[in-house]
């Protein structure tokens, strides 16, 4: 029997690793996009993610759930032994939220193994603890829907009974992509889609030192994931992908890799958002920048004690941040960069000093006893010089009221004298001002390390750029840097961000949305995008490296020569290129991105129940269909921007599983095709 959905007030549920669990951008794109589709949804939006014990009750207030069906369906699923927290997800707009305990099932996952290998033929070797995850979460969301989905169309079989909600599963990366074969293959009647924030294969071929964008149509997928140990992980991206009623990805270059790596072309981009926050006063940005600079100051006061012979005043700080992915994320053509940038401002005999922060989370013992020493012998000067402050004062005071004369050579004792020289005495140092701030686990084989080494970048007391490494994510308890992420690269002038592989990058897009200049590149997502939407990248404070058309050498050049350009600028000119960054961020806003995934949706409920629409608009027309709009509108920040107005998700009524459709365009292939790429690897300038 056929039952009728109503597709206009379906019931969405996103399905994610990441969920209420913090390991990278994904989790960035399902927080921060909760406020608009909870807007859109209301009650009828339920995240599903991993549950884990130690973060869990920061993230997640528990509740009952308030819907009958979810209860009745996760309490049979209590009763077979399956563990859950549902509740709603502390973050802005608080959003319901299911979290599976894979522990809990371990004695499921030899069953289920036998079962995704003879239901899907994707076979899962032991050992890979987080393949065996995946293959928990992805089960359990199955069980979850599959029983759930039956619930809705047996409630309503009668010939007048209005029709029960279509059900939009939206999953995100691999991790959660097991359910899409299996919903498939049990006929389980909800419409899926999935969204790749990369791929598998993308990700371990760049890592390596292959000529990845040039061979991109080349690649033998099969042999390459099977060479690197992956083939099991491929089989699950690679299902899910071509089971999906709709794919997606979030960025046309990564449509693009998709499309040669997954062997199916996304059927649109969803590019990614930002939950935009506009401060009452136009220029409070501007204050919060002053204010943090002001700790970063602290910070780099006692980080170079002894050393300090340089202006504040005359200083930039520059950083880069993420997930150690060495030459993924740049950092090696960051650090070779900085070392040739620390070149030119010594000959061109500038005032300007660099301060350079690496954040990325590496294998560590602890804070070493050097850096945490530094801000030590800082404080203590500090307060000693408040206590001989204060006691002046009262002196002065004393002897005004007295209305006695007041001799500036009074004002210091002997006592306050001999303190402040041992104070001064502590500052005193051997050594050079630390590289890293932490003692690494691998010291010798660290990549970053080696180059800062291989280069000389040592903090001596002449050069103009100073690095420091900390090889840990920030929080404001961090006794060396007492900032939270974004307090941090407010305080700085500039993020670096040169990668190789990023499907998108949200390390540069939220520099934008905060009025951060930032450098990014033509490899990655957010670049591509800022540059085929805004005419003169530079002016707004996007620096794009071209890594696609220049040599490796030539690109490191041109970052450089990107960065001694900003060492050059005024405090004024660095004053007002903030301000149009920060204008730029109404283009960033999940108000606007949002739309893409409305319109994924709405794909999803034509293809899955293309009966259910009251209209005979066919999919050709998916893009003239009026959307729900959370909100108006802002004022377009950039001259091109009302061309993006038109939409991200291009979508010609495809099924969306034909591979030889050459008129095809509803992934348009990035503005500059991939000719002449060159081989990445980054040379050094000075050898050792
Ligand atoms: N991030 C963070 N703390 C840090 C550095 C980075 O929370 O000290 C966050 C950053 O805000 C961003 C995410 O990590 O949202 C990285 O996302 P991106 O898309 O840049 O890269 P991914 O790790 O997903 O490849
Ligand atoms: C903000 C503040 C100014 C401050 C400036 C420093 O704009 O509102 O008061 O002078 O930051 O800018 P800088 O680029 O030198 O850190
Ligand atoms: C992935 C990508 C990153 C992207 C993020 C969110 O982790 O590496 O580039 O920003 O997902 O889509």
């Amino acid at each position: 029997m056929y039952v009728q959905r109503d597709v206009y007030n379906p019931l969405l549920f996103e399905i994610a690793w990441e969920v209420a669990n913090k390991v990278g951008g994904i989790y960035t794109v399902i927080k921060t996009k909760a406020p608009v589709t909870v807007q859109e949804y209301g009650d009828r939006y339920c995240l599903i993610g991993p549950l884990s014990y130690q973060t869990a009750p920061m993230e997640v207030e528990s509740l009952e759930p308030p819907n009958e069906l979810i209860r009745d369906t996760l309490e049979t699923m209590k009763a077979h032994g399956v563990k859950y927290l549902f509740g709603r997800w502390l973050v802005e707009g608080a959003p319901y939220v299911l979290l599976f305990d894979t522990n809990a099932c371990l004695d499921k996952l030899d069953e289920w193994k036998g079962d995704l290998w003879s239901t899907a033929g994707i076979p899962s070797p032991t050992g890979d603890q987080e393949t065996n995850e995946a293959i928990l979460f992805g089960y359990l969301v199955t069980w979850f829907l599959g029983d759930l989905a039956p619930k809705y169309s047996h409630e309503n079989q009668g010939p007048d009974s209005t029709p029960s909600p279509a059900i939009i599963a939206h999953f995100h990366e691999w991790l959660a992509g097991v359910s899409i074969p299996l919903l498939k293959k049990r006929r389980v009647d909800i419409t899926t889609i999935f969204t790749t924030h990369a791929t598998l294969l993308g990700r371990y071929l760049c890592a390596g030192s292959v000529d990845f964008y040039n061979n991109l149509r080349n690649f033998d997928v099969d042999a390459e994931a099977g060479k690197r140990g992956i083939y099991h992980r491929y089989c699950i991206e690679r299902a899910a992908a071509h089971c999906a009623d709709v794919f997606t990805t979030v960025s046309h270059i990564t449509a693009y890799e998709s499309e040669h790596l997954l062997k199916r072309k996304p059927d649109g981009v969803l590019p990614n958002g930002l939950n935009v926050v506009k401060f009452q006063a136009v220029h409070e940005f501007q204050n919060k920048h002053a204010m943090n600079k002001d700790k970063i100051n602290d910070f780099v006061r006692g980080h170079f004690y002894g050393h300090y012979n340089f202006d504040l005043e005359n200083t930039v700080y520059f950083f880069t941040a993420g997930r150690y992915e060495y030459r993924n994320k740049g950092v090696d053509m960051f650090v070779e960069s900085l070392a040739r940038l620390n070149g030119r401002l010594k000959a061109a005999q500038s005032k300007t000093t660099v301060v350079a922060f690496l954040i990325m989370p590496g294998s560590t013992h602890s804070f070493n006893v050097e850096a945490l020493k530094g801000q030590a012998v800082t404080k203590q000067l500090r307060s000693t010089v408040d206590e001989i402050q204060d006691r002046i004062g009262r002196r002065i005071y004393e002897k005004a009221l007295r209305g006695e004369e007041i001799e500036a050579k009074d004002y210091l004792s002997e006592e306050d004298k001999v303190l402040l020289k041992r104070r001064v005495f502590a500052l005193k140092r051997h050594t050079l001002p630390p590289i890293v701030t932490h003692n690494m686990v691998d010291d010798g084989t660290d990549p970053v390390m080696n180059q800062l080494r291989r280069l000389h970048l040592f903090n001596h007391a002449d050069d103009r750029v100073k690095v420091i490494f900390h090889p840990e994510f920030l929080n404001a308890n961090n006794p060396l840097l007492g900032l939270d992420y974004e307090e941090f690269v407010r305080g700085c002038h500039l993020g670096v961000f040169p990668s190789y592989y990023e499907p998108w990058g949200y390390t540069p897009a939220e520099c934008t949305v905060m009025g951060v200049p930032s450098i990014t590149t033509n490899l990655s997502g957010f670049g591509c995008f800022m540059d085929e939407n805004i005419e003169n990248c530079e002016d707004y404070g996007i620096y794009i490296v071209d890594r696609r058309l220049k040599s490796v050498e030539e690109s490191i050049d041109q970052l450089s020569e990107q960065m001694f350009r900003f060492c050059q600028k005024t405090r004024r000119q660095r004053i007002n290129q903030r301000n149009r960054t920060e204008r730029l961020s109404d283009l960033l806003d999940w108000k606007r991105m949002g739309l893409e995934y409305i319109k994924a949706r709405q794909l999803a409920l034509r293809r899955a129940y293309p009966d259910s629409f009251v209209d005979d608009e066919d999919e050709e027309e998916l893009n003239q269909i009026p959307m729900k709009i959370p909100m108006p509108l802002s004022a377009p920040a950039s001259p091109r921007l009302r061309q993006l107005m038109n939409g991200y998700f291009n979508n010609n009524g495809n099924d969306g599983n034909d591979e030889d459709d050459e008129d095809d365009h509803r992934i348009p292939l990035p503005r500059k095709a991939f000719p002449a790429l060159h081989h990445n690897g980054v040379t050094s300038t000075q050898k050792d």
